[in-house]
């Protein structure tokens, strides 16, 4: 049976519960973490650039025992070379799990189809559930129980967005998403969520959104791939950027979450960024906590 992780909802909500429960358990107490991929190769396939997921992804598969094979898109061809479905094959006979960051999600599931180790999305156009699990693990240690707390989203309606919105489903955090016209999550992503009994709230104007939120969230406006966007949506997003004021009409106990990397003077100020209410190295510690509870599960090893 395949474990593959492609998107948060491939996890039932008492598997997301345990994931992260054994995140925590594992960042509380490193010593007791199981080798539970001792002797196994991971691949780590990147089309794109990474900081917080490569390093992340790398030092968990070594927490857990495993030996990590960091490859970029360039070393292997992806479809030029050979098709990524040889690829997936081949990497398979050496490996335990495959880990990719794609451009186009229809080639993660090609290889996950190709192949019947597990495959775990890594970040592609459509969603970065890694990147969900973490920013859920954080929540969980701020608040406690999810359930009831409101988070507002406010920006591109994207990969970061969408994963968000599966794993506030799965957990019962009710989410407020503000985006430009335009920019907006696709209504097939928010459908989705609200199928998987998500309370999801969409507010064209980010101030009535971000009212009473016990969390703010943003991205960046133009997400790796889009860059020939940036000016246009630059303008477009100018009322979406994250400041004191912004952060003030939510409330003076609400926190600030972003995936980053940041654009300080764009989507986020850095007086937000770098103050009291910010939590994003908390989130980017986090990912690290959760990539190896997720590895250990995907291979069918939680513990
Ligand atoms: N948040 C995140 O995925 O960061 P990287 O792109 O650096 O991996
Ligand atoms: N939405 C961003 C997230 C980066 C971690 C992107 O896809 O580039």
């Amino acid at each position: 049976m395949s474990h593959d992780f492609l998107e948060v909802d491939d996890l039932s909500p008492a598997e997301l519960a345990a994931v992260l429960d054994a995140a925590a358990a594992g960042k509380a107490s490193p010593e007791a973490i199981d080798p539970v991929l001792a002797d196994r190769g991971v691949a780590l396939l990147f089309e794109k650039p990474s900081a917080r997921t490569r390093v992340s992804s790398e030092m968990a598969v070594v927490a857990l025992g495993g030996h990590p094979v960091y490859l970029r898109a360039d070393d292997v061809g992806i479809d030029t070379r050979e098709t990524a479905e040889d690829i997936a094959r081949t990497l398979a006979s050496y490996c335990s799990l495959i880990a990719a960051r794609v451009f186009r999600h229809g080639v993660l599931d090609r290889i996950a189809g190709a192949v019947d180790i597990p495959v775990v999305n890594l970040l592609s156009d459509r969603g970065h559930p890694c990147q969900a699990l973490a920013d859920l693990l954080t929540l969980q240690e701020l608040f406690g129980a999810l359930e009831g707390r409101r988070l507002a989203y406010v920006g591109d309606g994207n990969n970061v967005a969408a994963s968000l919105a599966f794993g506030a489903a799965l957990t019962g955090l009710e989410l407020t998403l503000s985006s430009p016209p335009g920019y907006e999550l696709d209504d097939e992503d928010v459908d989705r969520a609200r199928n998987l009994g998500g309370i999801i709230d969409l507010v064209a104007d980010p101030n009535e959104a971000v009212k009473g939120a016990d969390a703010i969230y943003t991205d960046v406006w133009t997400s790796m791939g889009d860059e020939h966007e940036a000016d246009v949506r630059r303008e477009a997003f100018a009322g979406w950027q994250v400041d004191a004021r912004l952060m003030g009409l939510a409330g003076p106990d609400a926190y600030f979450l972003h995936c980053l990397p940041a654009h300080r003077g764009e989507e986020v100020t850095a007086e937000v960024l770098e103050g009291p209410a910010s939590v994003v190295w908390q989130q980017a510690e986090n990912r690290m906590h959760v990539a190896r509870a997720l590895f250990a599960h995907v291979h069918g090893n939680i513990r």
